[in-house]
């Protein structure tokens, strides 16, 4: 009988923050504590002794967001299951899951479930639209039901390790980030400081203006999602391209599969 669900994510546009809650309510098994490290710059020092952990993760070029990567330093665990989630745009997620096993069985959890989903994806705009409006009350079913799949898992053999989860050793190599953020329409923009509340990497500072230092903007689009005055815009020519390559090859609806 699991006592509590620890609920570990990164999540700056909230799909992976949706799908781990849904999978958690699917699961109901005991009290639920979250750890959302989306704002938490100096990451999270804590031993995980009982319960479960469901870890969610959005999948950024194929692989774990490296920003999640140096928030779990401080993590360890005694053994205790943990379920994987992988948020991905509608295009693929692929070494996403296996990196996130890795990481995972290195902090000494036992990796019981590995689930990949399908979130709204990050440049999406109403023009262009990749994957909108997901997770949707389907994905959200769907969720539900492995986290009643994962319930049943363990009433019926606790201490088996997950199935083969899909996905290359060595990853793919890791696109570098940096140096290209979102713009600000001044005309649009009331100062108002929406943007920097939302920054997971803290890079965005409002005085008279907006000033952003694009040098280590990941590019989540929390700051564009949820600006209230639709004043920010990843417009890079470099985005555009993306986006439209993004529309054009990843525009049919792909499906949540999990592994158990
Ligand atoms: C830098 C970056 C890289 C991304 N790479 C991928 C990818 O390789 N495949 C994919 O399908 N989606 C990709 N996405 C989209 C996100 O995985 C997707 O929008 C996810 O739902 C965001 O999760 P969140 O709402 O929890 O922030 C990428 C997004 C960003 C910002």
């Amino acid at each position: 009988m699991i006592s509590r669900t620890h609920l570990i994510y990164f999540s700056p546009t909230k799909t992976t923050k949706k799908i781990v809650e849904q999978i958690a309510a699917g699961l109901n098994s005991g009290d639920i504590e979250h750890y959302d490290l989306t704002l938490m710059e100096t990451g999270l020092g804590k031993q995980f002794v009982d319960g479960l952990a469901i870890i969610g993760i959005p999948v950024y070029a194929g692989r774990v967001p490296e920003v999640f990567l140096e928030r779990i330093q401080n993590i360890s665990a005694i053994g205790i299951p943990a379920v994987l989630v992988a948020l991905y745009g509608n295009r693929a997620f692929e070494d996403a899951l296996v990196e996130l096993r890795d990481v995972a069985v290195s902090k000494g959890f036992a990796v019981i479930a590995a689930g990949a989903f399908i979130g709204e994806h990050s440049y999406s705009t109403s023009q262009q639209p990749i994957a909108a409006n997901r997770p949707d009350a389907t994905d959200v079913q769907k969720a539900k039901e492995f986290g009643r799949d994962i319930a049943k898992k363990l009433q019926e053999n606790s201490g088996k390790a997950t199935a083969e989860i899909p996905g290359d050793v060595p990853y793919k190599q890791r696109a570098p980030l940096g140096g290209i953020a979102p713009e600000t329409s001044s005309e649009l923009c009331t100062l108002c400081g929406t943007c920097a509340n939302v920054c997971p990497t803290f890079v965005i500072s409002v005085d008279s203006e907006v000033i952003t230092n694009a040098d280590n903007c990941i590019m989540c689009c929390a700051c564009v999602k949820y600006c209230p005055e639709k004043a920010r815009a990843l417009k890079h020519p470099m985005l555009e391209a993306r986006r439209e390559m993004l529309v054009k090859n990843c525009s049919i609806r792909k499906e949540p599969n999990w592994f158990l």
